[in-house]
């Protein structure tokens, strides 16, 4: 290998870290971090909530007795909520990370909520997790997508962020966008619109996390610890017993719709793609038993519905093609494939 190569070799290794490195002190998408006390209270589980010394990071431990969950202590009407990931490592199964935002403890029957649910993993197989929306209560109109991991979440921090304006809906994986929901007035209240607050949680969640349920949590793997960092809370505060949705947030919601995150560029858009392509394994947008018609907000894609049964699953899923993923095809700041032959 002469020196070329190598150069463009180690460029490509320690691409993340350079793009990290720019961004220290603030999340990916250049907005400043809050610390965990300042902006979160405990859910439950509190002996097992262990925040860092510096209050930058805090750790989710779930054992034999119990889980631990946080949420931020303001609701946020509309909003980009992020945070830096590590899941737990090893046998995982049945152990649920949840990241998301909801509204169910003050609106028990009208609820609003968006989630980003990592759903257990065996040692060697691909990590899968799903992402799901509610507006107003629409519990019986579930809208997950479920998409495989191209990376081991467990092996270093990854951002999941999730961006929630009057008009879309974005979850992002590092900066790629891998699920947009566009806001269309068929939809109607199913489409959040109430103040939200953000959550994390972990919990055992052996009945149906892995597998459908067939592989449960094992406590001779215990504790199983979750670790969270740049923390980010970005949008218009609520006071949380204020009744009526006032129109105070309108300026906060005309920035948020600008902001850079708020908008899929066309590198983005490929990237986007790319990704559905290759890491769905479920939308209920192509699952016709359950939506004969499908929702409002789905983009029938012929192409890609063909790739899909009726059941809204993949006809040939090809998890034992990304079982060999190594990490070094995912980069922050792209997240593009690069296939280095003979690299190592
Ligand atoms: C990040 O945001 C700060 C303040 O909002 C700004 O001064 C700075 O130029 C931004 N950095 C980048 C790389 O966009
Ligand atoms: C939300 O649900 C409630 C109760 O079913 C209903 O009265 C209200 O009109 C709905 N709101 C929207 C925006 O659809």
């Amino acid at each position: 290998m002469d020196k070329l190569y190598y150069s463009v070799y180690f460029f490509l290794l320690l691409l993340p870290h350079v793009i990290l490195c720019i961004a220290d002190g603030a999340s990916i998408f250049n907005i400043s971090t809050v610390p965990f006390t300042q902006g979160f209270s405990p859910l439950f589980g509190e002996p097992n909530i262990k925040p860092s010394t510096d209050d930058q990071s805090v750790r989710l431990h779930l054992n034999q007795y119990t889980g631990s969950g946080f949420k931020s202590s303001d609701l946020y009407n509309h909003g980009f909520f992020s945070a830096k990931m590590k899941l737990p490592s090893d046998y995982t199964a049945g152990i649920v990370v949840a990241f998301y935002t909801t509204n169910g403890d003050i609106f028990r029957k009208t609820h609003d909520e968006l989630d980003f649910e990592f759903l257990g993993n065996i040692k060697g197989k691909a990590w899968r997790f799903q992402t799901n929306m509610y507006g107003n209560g629409s519990t019986n109109r579930g809208r997950e997508e479920r998409f495989y991991l191209p990376f081991d979440p467990s092996k270093e921090f990854h951002t999941y962020s999730i961006l929630w304006t009057t008009n879309n809906i974005i979850f992002y994986i590092d900066d790629i966008p891998i699920r947009e929901i566009v806001r269309n007035d068929a939809m109607g209240g199913d489409f959040p619109s109430k103040p939200m607050a953000l959550y994390a949680t972990i919990w055992d969640a052996s009945d149906w996390a892995t597998s459908g349920g067939k592989y449960k949590a094992n406590y001779k793997y215990a504790p199983f610890v979750a670790e969270f960092t740049d923390l980010v809370l970005h949008g218009c505060t609520m006071d949380p017993l204020q009744e009526v949705v006032d129109t105070g947030c309108e300026e906060k919601n005309n920035q948020l719709a600008s902001a850079d995150f708020a908008s899929i560029t066309p590198r983005q858009k490929l990237a986007m793609k790319r990704f559905r392509s290759k890491y769905t394994y479920y939308s209920y947008c192509y699952d016709t038993l359950r939506y004969p018609v499908p929702p409002p907000e789905c983009v029938i894609d012929p192409v890609e519905k063909q790739r899909f049964k009726d059941t809204g699953r993949l006809k040939f899923d090809e998890k034992h093609h990304h079982r060999r993923r190594g990490i070094g095809e995912w980069y922050v700041g792209g997240g593009i494939e690069v296939v280095i032959s003979g690299g190592g």
